[in-house]
């Protein structure tokens, strides 16, 4: 069943490079992103992972916004226009279901970082010089079920009231007020860690290459994180794609959504470990970095209250603009297919995603051990969603393009909006059909074949 209403575009060209780019760009870049190049290696890190980006994340990243641009249909509905079979419907289904999983999740962290706001504001890090004490505050927030579960509701409600009000005024809106702020305030940020003395050395931890650190499960981390930073493999950015016009170019977007993704994750980079080693802590925190380490770093630099407040302020909006995309992709689907309200479906599953996410909430205190396959609840969904479902959707993504819809039937689609650019550079045709019907299916298979502990 289809409904009947003319469905929803974006206002513009810039409106959804904004909004995808705010898809893309949030805790993966912020929060995990310097962690792991901090700690395999560095430039040497970087390096790899930018031909990843180039290599397998921008050509997948092309053919999943086609995909929703050609179909104008959420991802479940846009499988089923260009084949029919059951199989690729239900590739599009575990794209729905995807997405549930990983907001469910997310918006528990992205809820500390709003408790985290406060907790700036306050004060009441501040007494935490040493990471160690830090930590234990951390640690005694997150057993706090009110605290944990209040801040997650509360990032739940702002994602659900921006989606509400819809694509235009919900989504497009919100992204461009939230994104040039998130650029100034994490510019900012920089700036206040280069200017540190002995900021230098942070410098040198992120952009020295050491290439002693790289191997081939270097090469898999910075492959799955390319994915994960691209918000690809699951139809967020085929929803998005889906609100797009003809006219505009899908080509010139998404390299444009992939250079904002890389250049926020770089700047993310060098304000953390500017500050981390001007303070004279331990770089290597590995995923505490954020709520152990930089509290301390907050509580030890000149000015700290400010940026600590400004930090996790971005933190928020960098979180937020990633779930808006999330829960949209659930909403369009029930639009799109079972033919509800957008505000019925943002209610129910803004809720539902709620009530899912509460046992992740929980994994932090009372359900801490409860363990299946030797990893708390929390752990489970965020492995399961991201090393499992995003890598096995990406590669269904690339074959789907290449062999089912077929290359050649893409190529026209893509073609539309992007006739300059071909006219221009030919080549780019040759490179996209190597990268989608060999490259991408044959690396993402390696990285999905680590992630269960095979390679
Ligand atoms: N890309 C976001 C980040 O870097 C996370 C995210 C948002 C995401 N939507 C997604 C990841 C869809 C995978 C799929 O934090």
């Amino acid at each position: 069943m289809l409904t009947e209403s003319p469905r929803e575009q974006w206002g513009s060209k810039l409106g959804f490079i904004l909004a995808a780019a705010g898809s893309a760009i949030g805790l993966g870049n912020i929060w995990k992103f310097p962690y792991i190049a901090g700690e395999n290696g560095g430039s040497s890190f970087i390096i790899i992972y930018l031909i990843c980006i180039a290599v397998i994340g921008l050509p997948v990243l092309v053919g999943e916004i086609l995909l929703g641009r050609t179909t104008q249909r959420n991802p479940v509905g846009a499988f089923k226009a260009l084949n029919g079979s059951k199989f690729w419907a239900g590739v599009g289904g575990m794209g729905v279901v995807a997405g549930f999983l990983i907001l469910s999740f997310y918006a528990v962290i992205a809820g500390w970082s709003i408790g985290y706001i406060y907790q700036s504001i306050s004060g009441d890090f501040f007494q935490y010089a040493d990471p160690a004490k830090a930590a234990d505050h951390f640690v005694a927030l997150t057993k706090d079920v009110v605290w944990i579960v209040s801040y997650f509701a509360l990032f739940m409600i702002i994602t659900m009231s921006v989606v509400y009000a819809g694509v235009q005024k919900g989504i497009e809106r919100g992204s461009k007020i939230m994104m040039p702020l998130l650029l100034l305030l994490l510019i900012f940020v920089m700036i206040r860690g280069i200017t540190l003395p002995g900021s230098g050395e942070g410098l040198k931890f992120i952009f020295n290459p050491d290439w002693s650190h790289v191997n081939g499960q270097t090469i898999l981390i910075a492959l799955g994180h390319a994915f994960f930073t691209l918000s690809m493999g699951m139809g967020a950015m085929l929803t998005y794609g889906s609100y797009m016009s003809k006219k505009d170019s899908v080509l010139s977007s998404a390299i444009q959504i992939v250079i904002l993704d890389t250049f926020i994750a770089l700047i993310a980079g060098v304000a953390i470990f500017t500050s981390v080693f001007a303070v004279g802590l331990d770089a290597s925190g590995g995923p505490g970095l954020i709520f152990h380490t930089l509290p301390a770093v907050f509580t030890i630099m000149p000015g700290g209250q400010i940026i600590g407040t400004i930090f996790f302020i971005l933190l928020t909006i960098a979180a937020l603009t990633s779930a808006i995309s999330l829960l949209e992709v659930i909403t369009a689907y029930f639009i799109d297919e079972k033919g509800w309200s957008r505000h019925k479906a943002v209610i129910v599953f803004g809720t539902v995603t709620f009530i899912i996410g509460l046992p992740s909430a929980l994994s932090f205190n009372v359900l801490a051990d409860f363990n299946i396959f030797g990893k708390n609840f929390f752990d489970l969904v965020d492995y399961l969603a991201s090393n499992i479902l995003l890598p096995l959707g990406g590669l269904f993504i690339a074959i789907f393009i290449a062999y089912v819809w077929k290359f050649d039937k893409a190529l026209i689609a893509l073609k539309d909006g992007s006739e300059k650019i071909f006219n221009k550079n030919p080549l780019i045709i040759t490179l996209w059909q190597i990268f989608i019907k060999y490259f991408a299916p044959v690396l993402i298979f390696l990285v999905l074949l680590s992630s269960i502990g095979v390679l």
